[in-house]
Protein backbone atom coordinates (compact mmCIF):
# COMPACT_ATOMS: atom_id res chain seq x y z
CA UNK A 1 0.00 0.00 0.00
CA UNK A 2 1.31 3.50 -0.69
CA UNK A 3 1.92 5.49 2.37
CA UNK A 4 -0.15 8.68 2.47
CA UNK A 5 2.39 11.31 2.57
CA UNK A 6 3.68 9.73 -0.97
CA UNK A 7 0.04 9.58 -2.35
CA UNK A 8 -0.27 13.22 -1.43
CA UNK A 9 3.29 14.47 -3.28
CA UNK A 10 2.17 12.29 -6.71
CA UNK A 11 -1.49 14.18 -6.61
CA UNK A 12 -0.15 17.51 -5.76
CA UNK A 13 2.79 16.73 -8.55
CA UNK A 14 -0.04 16.48 -10.95
CA UNK A 15 -2.48 19.02 -10.27
CA UNK A 16 -4.39 17.41 -7.65
CA UNK A 17 -4.60 19.12 -5.03
CA UNK A 18 -8.56 18.99 -4.39
CA UNK A 19 -8.12 15.45 -3.86
CA UNK A 20 -5.46 15.49 -1.18
CA UNK A 21 -7.70 18.64 0.48
CA UNK A 22 -10.62 16.32 0.11
CA UNK A 23 -9.15 13.09 1.27
CA UNK A 24 -8.41 14.82 4.43
CA UNK A 25 -11.75 15.84 5.59
CA UNK A 26 -14.16 12.83 3.26
CA UNK A 27 -15.97 10.71 5.97
CA UNK A 28 -16.39 7.87 6.91
CA UNK A 29 -12.89 5.88 6.98
CA UNK A 30 -14.63 3.91 4.33
CA UNK A 31 -14.92 6.74 1.45
CA UNK A 32 -11.51 7.43 2.15
CA UNK A 33 -10.09 3.68 1.94
CA UNK A 34 -12.17 3.18 -1.14
CA UNK A 35 -11.16 6.49 -2.66
CA UNK A 36 -7.20 5.79 -1.90
CA UNK A 37 -7.38 2.34 -3.49
CA UNK A 38 -8.86 3.69 -6.78
CA UNK A 39 -5.94 6.12 -6.74
CA UNK A 40 -2.90 3.25 -6.29
CA UNK A 41 -4.14 1.96 -9.19
CA UNK A 42 -3.10 5.42 -11.36
CA UNK A 43 -0.10 5.20 -12.94
CA UNK A 44 1.12 8.70 -11.78
CA UNK A 45 4.28 8.76 -13.62
CA UNK A 46 2.47 9.55 -16.47
CA UNK A 47 -0.61 11.17 -15.57
CA UNK A 48 1.11 14.53 -14.95
CA UNK A 49 2.91 14.64 -18.32
CA UNK A 50 -0.31 13.40 -20.15
CA UNK A 51 -2.58 15.99 -18.65
CA UNK A 52 -0.77 19.03 -19.54
CA UNK A 53 -0.49 17.22 -23.23
CA UNK A 54 -3.73 16.21 -23.86
CA UNK A 55 -5.61 18.95 -21.66
CA UNK A 56 -4.05 22.00 -20.50
CA UNK A 57 -1.73 22.08 -23.52
CA UNK A 58 -3.25 20.70 -25.89
CA UNK A 59 -2.78 21.04 -30.05
CA UNK A 60 -3.69 18.46 -32.59
CA UNK A 61 -0.83 16.53 -33.65
CA UNK A 62 0.88 17.95 -36.76
CA UNK A 63 -0.37 16.12 -40.47
CA UNK A 64 2.18 13.41 -41.48
CA UNK A 65 4.50 14.85 -44.25
CA UNK A 66 3.29 11.76 -46.31
CA UNK A 67 0.47 10.09 -46.54
CA UNK A 68 -0.84 7.99 -49.38
CA UNK A 69 -3.42 5.23 -49.87
CA UNK A 70 -2.18 1.78 -48.10
CA UNK A 71 -1.44 -1.56 -50.21
CA UNK A 72 -3.38 -4.08 -49.59
CA UNK A 73 -4.10 -7.70 -51.41
CA UNK A 74 -7.95 -6.93 -53.42
CA UNK A 75 -10.35 -9.74 -53.60
CA UNK A 76 -10.23 -10.50 -57.21
CA UNK A 77 -6.07 -9.99 -56.66
CA UNK A 78 -3.24 -11.77 -58.46
CA UNK A 79 -2.12 -14.48 -55.27
CA UNK A 80 -2.20 -17.61 -54.02
CA UNK A 81 -5.60 -17.87 -52.03
CA UNK A 82 -5.67 -21.79 -51.98
CA UNK A 83 -2.50 -22.05 -51.03
CA UNK A 84 -2.27 -19.34 -47.90
CA UNK A 85 -5.81 -21.33 -47.20
CA UNK A 86 -3.45 -24.57 -46.94
CA UNK A 87 -1.12 -23.00 -44.52
CA UNK A 88 -3.66 -21.19 -42.79
CA UNK A 89 -5.17 -24.69 -41.55
CA UNK A 90 -2.25 -26.13 -40.40
CA UNK A 91 -2.18 -23.42 -37.91
CA UNK A 92 -5.22 -23.47 -37.05
CA UNK A 93 -5.54 -27.90 -36.78
CA UNK A 94 -1.90 -27.39 -34.77
CA UNK A 95 -4.34 -25.55 -31.99
CA UNK A 96 -1.95 -22.44 -32.85
CA UNK A 97 -3.86 -19.90 -32.99
CA UNK A 98 -6.79 -18.40 -30.24
CA UNK A 99 -9.47 -15.76 -30.72
CA UNK A 100 -9.67 -12.74 -28.92
CA UNK A 101 -12.64 -10.11 -28.72
CA UNK A 102 -12.91 -6.80 -27.54
CA UNK A 103 -15.87 -6.29 -25.61
CA UNK A 104 -14.56 -3.73 -22.45
CA UNK A 105 -16.48 -0.67 -24.39
CA UNK A 106 -19.62 0.83 -23.13
CA UNK A 107 -22.00 0.71 -25.78
CA UNK A 108 -23.69 4.35 -25.19
CA UNK A 109 -24.41 4.70 -28.55
CA UNK A 110 -26.51 1.48 -28.96
CA UNK A 111 -28.38 2.32 -25.75
CA UNK A 112 -28.26 -1.02 -24.55
CA UNK A 113 -27.81 -1.31 -20.74
CA UNK A 114 -25.25 -4.35 -20.55
CA UNK A 115 -22.84 -5.80 -22.01
CA UNK A 116 -22.77 -5.31 -25.75
CA UNK A 117 -22.20 -8.61 -26.44
CA UNK A 118 -25.14 -9.63 -24.58
CA UNK A 119 -27.03 -8.01 -27.47
CA UNK A 120 -29.98 -9.90 -29.53
CA UNK A 121 -28.59 -9.77 -32.95
CA UNK A 122 -29.43 -12.90 -35.16
CA UNK A 123 -31.68 -11.83 -37.29
CA UNK A 124 -34.57 -14.83 -36.91
CA UNK A 125 -33.89 -16.00 -33.65
CA UNK A 126 -31.87 -13.09 -31.76
CA UNK A 127 -28.98 -14.64 -30.78
CA UNK A 128 -27.04 -12.43 -28.69
CA UNK A 129 -23.32 -11.68 -30.10
CA UNK A 130 -21.20 -13.45 -27.82
CA UNK A 131 -23.51 -16.89 -29.11
CA UNK A 132 -23.11 -16.02 -32.26
CA UNK A 133 -19.43 -15.92 -32.09
CA UNK A 134 -19.04 -19.03 -29.75
CA UNK A 135 -20.91 -21.01 -32.31
CA UNK A 136 -18.86 -19.63 -35.02
CA UNK A 137 -15.60 -21.41 -32.41
CA UNK A 138 -16.99 -24.49 -31.98
CA UNK A 139 -17.85 -25.29 -35.44
CA UNK A 140 -14.55 -24.26 -35.87
CA UNK A 141 -13.14 -26.51 -33.28
CA UNK A 142 -14.92 -29.11 -35.04
CA UNK A 143 -13.88 -28.13 -38.66
CA UNK A 144 -10.31 -28.63 -38.06
CA UNK A 145 -10.25 -30.71 -35.24
CA UNK A 146 -8.36 -28.22 -32.67
CA UNK A 147 -8.92 -26.18 -29.65
CA UNK A 148 -9.24 -22.65 -30.05
CA UNK A 149 -9.24 -20.89 -27.07
CA UNK A 150 -11.21 -17.92 -26.50
CA UNK A 151 -9.89 -14.11 -24.40
CA UNK A 152 -12.38 -11.60 -23.84
CA UNK A 153 -11.80 -8.39 -22.51
CA UNK A 154 -14.44 -6.87 -20.46
CA UNK A 155 -14.26 -3.42 -18.60
CA UNK A 156 -14.82 -3.23 -15.00
CA UNK A 157 -17.90 -1.39 -16.10
CA UNK A 158 -19.23 -5.34 -17.62
CA UNK A 159 -16.70 -7.36 -16.74
CA UNK A 160 -18.94 -9.50 -13.72
CA UNK A 161 -22.40 -9.02 -15.83
CA UNK A 162 -20.43 -11.02 -18.77
CA UNK A 163 -19.10 -14.10 -16.66
CA UNK A 164 -22.41 -14.07 -15.66
CA UNK A 165 -23.92 -14.36 -18.98
CA UNK A 166 -21.07 -17.35 -20.34
CA UNK A 167 -22.24 -18.90 -16.68
CA UNK A 168 -25.73 -18.85 -16.92
CA UNK A 169 -25.75 -19.98 -21.10
CA UNK A 170 -23.16 -22.85 -20.02
CA UNK A 171 -20.67 -21.12 -22.22
CA UNK A 172 -22.94 -21.67 -25.38
CA UNK A 173 -21.65 -25.01 -25.60
CA UNK A 174 -17.75 -24.10 -25.27
CA UNK A 175 -15.55 -25.94 -22.57
CA UNK A 176 -15.33 -22.80 -19.75
CA UNK A 177 -11.67 -23.62 -19.52
CA UNK A 178 -11.31 -22.86 -23.02
CA UNK A 179 -12.82 -19.28 -22.23
CA UNK A 180 -10.82 -16.63 -20.52
CA UNK A 181 -12.11 -13.34 -19.38
CA UNK A 182 -9.73 -10.31 -18.47
CA UNK A 183 -10.77 -6.79 -17.18
CA UNK A 184 -9.06 -3.79 -19.39
CA UNK A 185 -7.59 -0.61 -17.17
CA UNK A 186 -9.30 2.47 -16.52
CA UNK A 187 -7.90 6.25 -16.54
CA UNK A 188 -9.54 9.12 -14.57
CA UNK A 189 -12.02 11.18 -16.47
CA UNK A 190 -10.43 14.65 -16.27
CA UNK A 191 -12.01 18.04 -16.38
CA UNK A 192 -11.75 19.61 -19.87
CA UNK A 193 -10.64 23.41 -18.40
CA UNK A 194 -8.73 22.41 -15.38
CA UNK A 195 -6.87 18.67 -16.01
CA UNK A 196 -8.33 17.68 -12.10
CA UNK A 197 -9.74 14.28 -12.25
CA UNK A 198 -13.45 14.05 -11.65
CA UNK A 199 -15.08 12.38 -9.08
CA UNK A 200 -18.02 9.86 -10.18
CA UNK A 201 -19.89 9.86 -6.57
CA UNK A 202 -18.66 10.74 -3.04
CA UNK A 203 -16.90 7.56 -2.93
CA UNK A 204 -15.31 6.90 -6.47
CA UNK A 205 -12.84 8.52 -9.32
CA UNK A 206 -14.89 8.81 -12.21
CA UNK A 207 -13.11 6.45 -14.69
CA UNK A 208 -13.06 5.26 -17.99
CA UNK A 209 -11.89 2.66 -19.69
CA UNK A 210 -8.53 2.92 -21.15
CA UNK A 211 -9.85 1.97 -25.20
CA UNK A 212 -9.00 -0.83 -26.67
CA UNK A 213 -5.39 -0.28 -27.16
CA UNK A 214 -5.35 -1.31 -23.00
CA UNK A 215 -5.73 -4.68 -24.33
CA UNK A 216 -1.71 -5.15 -24.85
CA UNK A 217 -1.00 -3.89 -21.33
CA UNK A 218 -4.36 -5.87 -20.01
CA UNK A 219 -3.19 -9.19 -21.87
CA UNK A 220 0.15 -9.29 -19.86
CA UNK A 221 -0.67 -8.09 -16.40
CA UNK A 222 -3.98 -10.68 -16.30
CA UNK A 223 -1.75 -13.59 -16.98
CA UNK A 224 -3.76 -14.13 -20.76
CA UNK A 225 -0.64 -13.74 -22.69
CA UNK A 226 1.33 -16.25 -20.48
CA UNK A 227 -1.73 -18.44 -20.45
CA UNK A 228 -1.71 -18.21 -24.58
CA UNK A 229 2.33 -19.17 -24.38
CA UNK A 230 1.82 -22.34 -21.94
CA UNK A 231 -1.19 -23.52 -24.33
CA UNK A 232 1.54 -23.18 -27.81
CA UNK A 233 -0.89 -20.27 -29.36
CA UNK A 234 1.69 -18.26 -31.66
CA UNK A 235 -1.20 -15.71 -33.21
CA UNK A 236 -4.74 -14.22 -32.32
CA UNK A 237 -7.54 -13.73 -34.75
CA UNK A 238 -8.87 -10.18 -33.33
CA UNK A 239 -12.51 -9.02 -33.61
CA UNK A 240 -14.79 -6.34 -32.39
CA UNK A 241 -18.01 -7.55 -30.36
CA UNK A 242 -20.01 -5.44 -32.30
CA UNK A 243 -19.70 -7.51 -35.93
CA UNK A 244 -21.50 -10.61 -35.90
CA UNK A 245 -20.04 -11.00 -39.17
CA UNK A 246 -16.51 -11.11 -38.35
CA UNK A 247 -15.19 -14.72 -39.42
CA UNK A 248 -13.89 -16.07 -35.77
CA UNK A 249 -10.96 -17.75 -37.72
CA UNK A 250 -10.24 -16.82 -41.16
CA UNK A 251 -7.07 -19.82 -43.02
CA UNK A 252 -6.89 -17.53 -45.80
CA UNK A 253 -6.11 -14.49 -43.19
CA UNK A 254 -3.97 -16.01 -41.00
CA UNK A 255 -2.05 -17.67 -43.70
CA UNK A 256 -1.83 -14.66 -45.36
CA UNK A 257 -0.64 -13.09 -42.09
CA UNK A 258 1.88 -15.78 -40.92
CA UNK A 259 3.52 -16.90 -43.60
CA UNK A 260 3.22 -14.00 -46.98
CA UNK A 261 6.82 -12.47 -47.29
CA UNK A 262 5.36 -9.04 -47.13
CA UNK A 263 3.94 -9.98 -43.36
CA UNK A 264 6.32 -9.97 -40.42
CA UNK A 265 3.63 -11.92 -38.72
CA UNK A 266 3.35 -9.17 -36.22
CA UNK A 267 -0.27 -7.51 -37.13
CA UNK A 268 -2.49 -7.48 -40.54
CA UNK A 269 -5.67 -6.31 -41.30
CA UNK A 270 -8.73 -6.97 -43.09
CA UNK A 271 -10.37 -3.99 -44.90
CA UNK A 272 -13.38 -3.44 -47.18
CA UNK A 273 -13.95 -0.85 -49.62
CA UNK A 274 -15.46 2.61 -48.09
CA UNK A 275 -18.97 2.40 -48.82
CA UNK A 276 -18.89 6.58 -48.95
CA UNK A 277 -15.93 9.20 -48.59
CA UNK A 278 -17.39 9.70 -45.00
CA UNK A 279 -18.15 6.37 -43.51
CA UNK A 280 -17.10 6.16 -39.63
CA UNK A 281 -14.42 3.69 -40.31
CA UNK A 282 -10.37 4.07 -39.73
CA UNK A 283 -8.33 3.70 -43.09
CA UNK A 284 -5.37 2.44 -43.80
CA UNK A 285 -3.06 4.21 -45.65
CA UNK A 286 0.74 4.65 -45.66
CA UNK A 287 2.30 7.44 -44.11
CA UNK A 288 5.74 8.61 -44.19
CA UNK A 289 6.41 4.98 -45.41
CA UNK A 290 4.58 2.46 -42.78
CA UNK A 291 1.19 1.28 -42.65
CA UNK A 292 -1.16 3.13 -40.04
CA UNK A 293 -5.04 3.50 -39.56
CA UNK A 294 -6.18 7.09 -39.35
CA UNK A 295 -9.23 7.38 -37.99
CA UNK A 296 -12.40 8.75 -39.68
CA UNK A 297 -12.61 11.43 -36.80
CA UNK A 298 -8.82 12.37 -38.14
CA UNK A 299 -9.42 12.11 -41.94
CA UNK A 300 -9.51 15.54 -43.28
CA UNK A 301 -12.45 15.70 -46.26
CA UNK A 302 -10.36 16.96 -48.75
CA UNK A 303 -8.27 13.32 -48.16
CA UNK A 304 -11.61 11.47 -47.59
CA UNK A 305 -13.09 12.81 -50.83
CA UNK A 306 -10.10 12.28 -52.92
CA UNK A 307 -10.76 9.72 -56.31
CA UNK A 308 -8.47 8.12 -58.24
CA UNK A 309 -9.17 9.01 -62.29
CA UNK A 310 -11.54 5.97 -62.37
CA UNK A 311 -13.83 7.56 -59.48
CA UNK A 312 -13.02 5.44 -56.97
CA UNK A 313 -12.13 6.64 -53.40
CA UNK A 314 -8.27 7.15 -53.72
CA UNK A 315 -8.75 6.21 -49.47
CA UNK A 316 -10.86 3.18 -49.92
CA UNK A 317 -9.21 1.07 -47.52
CA UNK A 318 -11.99 1.00 -44.75
CA UNK A 319 -10.77 -1.02 -41.53
CA UNK A 320 -13.60 -3.45 -40.17
CA UNK A 321 -11.34 -4.16 -37.28
CA UNK A 322 -10.23 -7.52 -38.10
CA UNK A 323 -6.77 -8.40 -37.52
CA UNK A 324 -4.25 -11.18 -37.02
CA UNK A 325 -1.85 -10.31 -34.33
CA UNK A 326 1.75 -12.57 -33.21
CA UNK A 327 1.60 -13.56 -29.53
CA UNK A 328 5.64 -13.02 -30.17
CA UNK A 329 4.84 -9.17 -30.90
CA UNK A 330 2.52 -8.41 -28.31
CA UNK A 331 5.31 -9.57 -25.93
CA UNK A 332 7.29 -7.19 -27.59
CA UNK A 333 5.41 -4.23 -27.09
CA UNK A 334 4.69 -4.80 -23.38
CA UNK A 335 8.06 -5.47 -22.66
CA UNK A 336 9.09 -2.28 -24.22
CA UNK A 337 8.47 1.50 -22.94
CA UNK A 338 9.53 2.31 -26.49
CA UNK A 339 6.56 0.46 -28.04
CA UNK A 340 3.74 2.18 -25.37
CA UNK A 341 1.34 3.33 -27.79
CA UNK A 342 -0.33 6.80 -27.75
CA UNK A 343 -3.22 7.90 -26.49
CA UNK A 344 -5.85 9.72 -28.12
CA UNK A 345 -8.46 12.25 -26.72
CA UNK A 346 -11.80 12.27 -26.83
CA UNK A 347 -14.20 15.29 -25.49
CA UNK A 348 -17.41 13.98 -23.69
CA UNK A 349 -20.30 14.55 -21.32
CA UNK A 350 -19.41 13.15 -17.88
CA UNK A 351 -22.15 13.29 -14.83
CA UNK A 352 -19.62 14.08 -11.93
CA UNK A 353 -19.51 15.17 -7.80
CA UNK A 354 -19.00 18.51 -7.97
CA UNK A 355 -16.10 18.35 -4.31
CA UNK A 356 -17.16 22.21 -3.86
CA UNK A 357 -20.61 22.45 -3.59
CA UNK A 358 -21.12 18.47 -2.78
CA UNK A 359 -23.56 18.44 -5.69
CA UNK A 360 -24.17 15.99 -8.41
CA UNK A 361 -24.00 17.66 -11.94
CA UNK A 362 -25.27 16.60 -14.90
CA UNK A 363 -23.59 18.70 -17.80
CA UNK A 364 -25.59 19.87 -20.79
CA UNK A 365 -21.92 20.29 -23.08
CA UNK A 366 -19.13 18.43 -22.77
CA UNK A 367 -17.08 19.44 -19.75
CA UNK A 368 -14.37 16.09 -19.63
CA UNK A 369 -11.62 14.47 -21.64
CA UNK A 370 -11.55 10.84 -21.59
CA UNK A 371 -7.99 9.24 -22.77
CA UNK A 372 -8.18 6.04 -24.44
CA UNK A 373 -5.69 3.96 -26.49
CA UNK A 374 -6.44 2.39 -29.98
CA UNK A 375 -5.23 -1.15 -30.66
CA UNK A 376 -4.48 -0.16 -34.49
CA UNK A 377 -1.52 1.90 -32.98
CA UNK A 378 0.47 -1.44 -32.62
CA UNK A 379 0.42 -1.49 -36.63
CA UNK A 380 3.45 0.84 -37.46
CA UNK A 381 4.59 -0.76 -34.48
CA UNK A 382 5.15 -4.28 -36.63
CA UNK A 383 8.03 -4.60 -39.09
CA UNK A 384 6.05 -5.34 -41.50
CA UNK A 385 2.40 -5.26 -41.73
CA UNK A 386 0.01 -6.35 -44.60
CA UNK A 387 -3.74 -5.49 -45.06
CA UNK A 388 -6.51 -8.27 -46.84
CA UNK A 389 -9.48 -6.83 -48.99
CA UNK A 390 -12.39 -8.71 -47.83
CA UNK A 391 -16.41 -8.58 -48.98
CA UNK A 392 -18.56 -6.16 -47.23
CA UNK A 393 -21.38 -8.17 -46.55
CA UNK A 394 -19.26 -10.89 -45.94
CA UNK A 395 -17.37 -9.90 -42.99
CA UNK A 396 -19.15 -6.43 -42.18
CA UNK A 397 -22.42 -6.23 -40.69
CA UNK A 398 -21.71 -3.86 -37.12
CA UNK A 399 -24.81 -3.43 -34.70
CA UNK A 400 -23.41 0.38 -33.28
CA UNK A 401 -26.08 2.58 -33.12
CA UNK A 402 -29.64 2.54 -32.04
CA UNK A 403 -31.15 3.26 -35.92
CA UNK A 404 -30.06 4.40 -39.22
CA UNK A 405 -26.55 2.80 -40.04
CA UNK A 406 -24.83 0.49 -38.39
CA UNK A 407 -27.87 -0.49 -36.47
CA UNK A 408 -29.23 -3.42 -35.45
CA UNK A 409 -31.58 -3.02 -38.57
CA UNK A 410 -29.26 -2.52 -41.13
CA UNK A 411 -26.80 -5.61 -39.50
CA UNK A 412 -30.26 -7.97 -39.45
CA UNK A 413 -30.71 -6.87 -43.83
CA UNK A 414 -26.61 -7.80 -44.17
CA UNK A 415 -27.12 -11.06 -42.06
CA UNK A 416 -29.84 -12.13 -44.43
CA UNK A 417 -27.86 -10.86 -47.54
CA UNK A 418 -25.15 -13.44 -46.60
CA UNK A 419 -27.38 -16.03 -46.35
CA UNK A 420 -28.46 -15.65 -49.17
CA UNK A 421 -25.64 -15.44 -51.32
CA UNK A 422 -24.21 -18.48 -49.65
CA UNK A 423 -27.27 -20.40 -50.69
CA UNK A 424 -27.07 -19.20 -54.06
CA UNK A 425 -23.65 -20.16 -54.42
CA UNK A 426 -24.52 -23.82 -53.76
CA UNK A 427 -27.51 -23.78 -55.58
CA UNK A 428 -30.29 -22.62 -53.60
CA UNK A 429 -32.95 -20.38 -55.46
CA UNK A 430 -33.76 -17.49 -53.37
CA UNK A 431 -36.27 -15.06 -53.87
CA UNK A 432 -35.42 -11.29 -54.82
CA UNK A 433 -37.62 -8.43 -55.00
CA UNK A 434 -37.07 -5.35 -57.76
CA UNK A 435 -34.77 -3.72 -56.11
CA UNK A 436 -32.69 -6.99 -55.38
CA UNK A 437 -33.08 -7.42 -51.63
CA UNK A 438 -34.04 -10.81 -50.55
CA UNK A 439 -37.47 -11.28 -50.51
CA UNK A 440 -37.63 -13.39 -46.90
CA UNK A 441 -35.59 -13.51 -43.51
CA UNK A 442 -32.51 -16.26 -43.26
CA UNK A 443 -30.78 -17.04 -40.89
CA UNK A 444 -27.56 -19.48 -41.01
CA UNK A 445 -25.80 -20.50 -37.90
CA UNK A 446 -22.31 -20.14 -36.89
CA UNK A 447 -23.07 -24.13 -35.93
CA UNK A 448 -24.11 -24.75 -39.61
CA UNK A 449 -21.41 -22.84 -41.54
CA UNK A 450 -18.91 -20.03 -41.33
CA UNK A 451 -18.63 -19.57 -44.73
CA UNK A 452 -20.45 -20.97 -47.75
CA UNK A 453 -18.44 -23.41 -48.46
CA UNK A 454 -19.54 -25.41 -45.26
CA UNK A 455 -22.86 -25.67 -46.61
CA UNK A 456 -21.89 -27.59 -49.36
CA UNK A 457 -23.24 -31.39 -48.89
CA UNK A 458 -25.65 -30.06 -46.32
CA UNK A 459 -28.98 -31.34 -47.07
CA UNK A 460 -30.99 -27.67 -48.36
CA UNK A 461 -33.87 -26.86 -49.69
CA UNK A 462 -33.89 -26.31 -53.47
CA UNK A 463 -35.67 -22.78 -53.27
CA UNK A 464 -36.46 -20.68 -50.22
CA UNK A 465 -40.30 -19.62 -50.30
CA UNK A 466 -40.59 -15.83 -50.52
CA UNK A 467 -41.99 -13.78 -47.61
CA UNK A 468 -40.51 -16.91 -45.43
CA UNK A 469 -38.47 -16.52 -42.48
CA UNK A 470 -36.00 -19.57 -42.42
CA UNK A 471 -33.24 -20.76 -40.11
CA UNK A 472 -30.93 -23.10 -40.78
C1 LIG B 1 -14.13 1.22 -34.60
C2 LIG B 1 -12.74 1.69 -35.06
C3 LIG B 1 -12.78 2.12 -36.52
C4 LIG B 1 -13.31 0.97 -37.35
C5 LIG B 1 -14.68 0.55 -36.84
C6 LIG B 1 -15.17 -0.69 -37.57
C7 LIG B 1 -11.85 2.63 -33.02
C8 LIG B 1 -11.35 3.82 -32.31
N1 LIG B 1 -12.33 2.81 -34.24
O1 LIG B 1 -14.94 2.36 -34.54
O2 LIG B 1 -11.50 2.47 -36.98
O3 LIG B 1 -13.39 1.36 -38.69
O4 LIG B 1 -14.62 0.23 -35.45
O5 LIG B 1 -16.37 -1.14 -37.05
O6 LIG B 1 -11.81 1.53 -32.54
N2 LIG B 1 -13.70 -1.32 -26.84
C9 LIG B 1 -13.13 -1.91 -25.74
N3 LIG B 1 -12.60 -1.10 -24.79
C10 LIG B 1 -12.61 0.25 -24.88
C11 LIG B 1 -13.19 0.85 -26.01
C12 LIG B 1 -13.73 0.03 -26.98
O7 LIG B 1 -13.09 -3.13 -25.61
O8 LIG B 1 -12.09 0.92 -23.97
C13 LIG B 1 -14.28 -2.21 -27.88
C14 LIG B 1 -15.78 -2.08 -27.96
O9 LIG B 1 -16.40 -2.97 -27.05
C15 LIG B 1 -16.02 -2.42 -29.40
C16 LIG B 1 -14.78 -1.89 -30.11
O10 LIG B 1 -13.80 -1.77 -29.13
O11 LIG B 1 -16.01 -3.82 -29.59
C17 LIG B 1 -15.00 -0.62 -30.94
O12 LIG B 1 -15.05 0.50 -30.16
P1 LIG B 1 -15.76 1.85 -30.58
O13 LIG B 1 -15.24 2.90 -29.70
O14 LIG B 1 -17.24 1.64 -30.58
O15 LIG B 1 -15.22 2.15 -32.05
P2 LIG B 1 -16.02 2.57 -33.37
O16 LIG B 1 -16.33 4.03 -33.37
O17 LIG B 1 -17.15 1.66 -33.55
Amino acid sequence: MTQVSDLNTQLVACGQDHLVDYLLKVTPDSARDAITAQLETIDFNDLGVLIEKYVRNYTPAASPASIAPAKYYSLDGDWDRAGYQAKGEELIRASKVACFTVAGGQGSRLGYDGPKGCYPTSCVSEKPLFQIFAEGIRRSQGKYGAVIPWYIMTSPLNHEATQAFFAKHDFFGLESGNVMFFEQGVMPSLDAQSGQILMADPMHLATNPDGHGGAFKALAVSGALADMKNRGIEHMSYFQVDNPHAMVIDPVFLGLHAFAEESSGEFSSKMVAKASWDEKVGVFCDVDGSTEVIEYSDMSDELAKQTNADGQLAFNAGSIAIHAIGVEFIEKIVSNPEYALPFHRAVKKVSHFDLSTGQTITPSENNAVKLEKFVFDGIPLASKSIVVETGRVEEFAPVKNETGSDSIVSSKAIQTERAAQWLEAVGVTVPRKADGSVDATIEISTLTAVCSDDLKGIDLPDAIEPGSTVTL
